[in-house]
This record gives structure tokens, C-alpha cells and sequence, in this order.
């Protein structure tokens, strides 16, 4: 099964990945809080920083392509594509 690691200041957490999850779906399951509001891609509210690994995102109205770049993705609407992704929570 495949895990995503969340950072957030010096704590890191291994949660388990259940298929087609979102980064957002995952951290609920385990109580990690990541703030939303939308739910749907336009908000931002969920940017999060991917720190390692590779997601797909299923919708994106609010992070440039700067952002993109930059390694900041939308909890919301990130879905892992490989094992051992890890996200720094703000
Ligand atoms: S909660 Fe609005 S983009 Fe994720």
C-alpha cells in the first residue's frame, strides 16, 4: 500500500494511501487538519507544498503555473502518482 508522509514544522506523519484518494481525503482519515474552503479546485485555500513525489491534479482554477513550478499543489484536488509522496503542510 502506498504512504504519504505529511511535514508540518518538525513533525512528520506516514499516513497509508487508499487508491484515487486525494492528498486531502488522506490526511482527513488520519485527523491531520488542512484548511479548505471550496473543495473544488478554485479556492487555494488547501496549497499545500509537495515536497517529494508526483501527483495529478483533477481540477486547478487557482495556483499559476509559477506556483506549479514552485512544487505548491491544491490538497484538494491532488491525487499521488507515485509511492512516498510527501507534503509540507503551511
Ligand atoms: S479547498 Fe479550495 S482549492 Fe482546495
Amino acid at each position: 500500500m502506498w504512504t504519504v508522509v505529511f511535514r508540518q514544522g518538525f513533525s512528520a506523519r506516514r499516513v497509508a494511501h487508499h487508491d484515487g484518494e486525494t492528498i486531502l481525503q488522506t490526511a482527513r482519515r488520519a485527523n491531520i487538519l488542512i484548511n479548505t474552503n471550496c473543495v473544488q479546485g478554485k479556492c487555494g485555500t488547501c496549497t499545500c507544498l509537495l515536497h517529494k513525489g508526483q501527483v495529478a491534479m483533477r481540477r486547478n482554477e487557482a495556483l499559476s503555473k509559477e506556483d506549479l513550478d514552485s512544487g505548491l499543489i491544491l490538497a484538494c484536488q491532488s491525487v499521488p502518482v507515485t509511492d512516498g509522496c510527501e507534503v509540507k503542510l503551511p
